[in-house]
């Protein structure tokens, strides 16, 4: 069931660059926060950066992780639908980016890496690139009901990622900014909830 990127042509002129032009947009975005960030240090430059990157890798992440249930649900967002595919590939893109200023912060600045962060940091790199790698059909094939369950784990395992990094300046710092990305993560991991408890449901019924 569903829309496959391939009817992307059906989605009128956007669909000519096939879902691509929202990668390649996403990554050149990501790249000009080195410019248009504040003047200061290396650090304060790199560190705006981070922020950037990691806030336009979870837009991205956001819409492919309600682009199914949403459809489901409502009936509506079938761009959101077909372009599913192109926004998991912006996040990973996005993501790589992020870990190209991290490369730049440590081996620049005197800033510490630690434990904690490089091994749940590493983790979600894993997943990361091993779901922009199997973000093909022939993988979807080969891979059969294991490749649902490797998307379907590492889109909640960055989710969590996310959270864990929103709630808690939202929690201490109150910042409206931050407050507002965990509504919208939360308001997405619900969505999800309430349309997998609909379909089982609907099986039991
Ligand atoms: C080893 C891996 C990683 C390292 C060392 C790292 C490091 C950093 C650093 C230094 C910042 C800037 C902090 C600041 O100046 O406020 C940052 C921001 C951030 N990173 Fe990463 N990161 C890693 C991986 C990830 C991953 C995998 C995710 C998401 C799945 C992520 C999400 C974020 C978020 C949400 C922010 C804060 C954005 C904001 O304040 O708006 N990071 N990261």
């Amino acid at each position: 069931m569903g829309l496959r990127p391939a009817q992307a042509t059906e989605t009128g002129n956007l669909a000519i660059f096939n879902g691509w032009w929202i990668v390649f947009t996403s990554g050149i975005l990501t790249m000009v926060p080195l410019w248009l960030g504040p003047d200061g240090s290396q650090a304060d430059e790199l560190g705006y950066a981070l922020r950037v990157s990691a806030r336009l890798a979870f837009i991205a992440l956001l819409l492919a992780y309600v682009a199914r249930p949403w459809h489901k649900l409502t009936g509506r967002g079938r761009w959101l639908m077909v372009n599913r595919r192109y926004l998991g590939l912006t996040a990973a893109l996005v993501h790589t980016v992020h870990f190209a200023y991290i490369v730049a912060l440590f081996a620049l600045t005197e800033a510490v890496l630690e434990a904690v962060t490089a091994i749940f940091g590493g983790f979600a790199y894993l997943c990361i690139w091993v779901m922009a790698l199997t973000s093909n059909r022939a993988a979807q094939q080969r891979l059969g009901r294991w490749w649902s369950r490797l998307h379907r784990f590492g889109m909640h395992y960055l989710w969590l990622v996310f959270m864990q990094a929103f709630i808690g300046i939202a929690l201490t710092a109150g910042d409206p900014t931050y407050v507002a990305l965990t509504a919208a993560g939360v308001l997405a991991f619900m969505l999800r909830v309430v349309v997998a408890l609909r379909h089982r449901l609907r099986r039991t019924a």
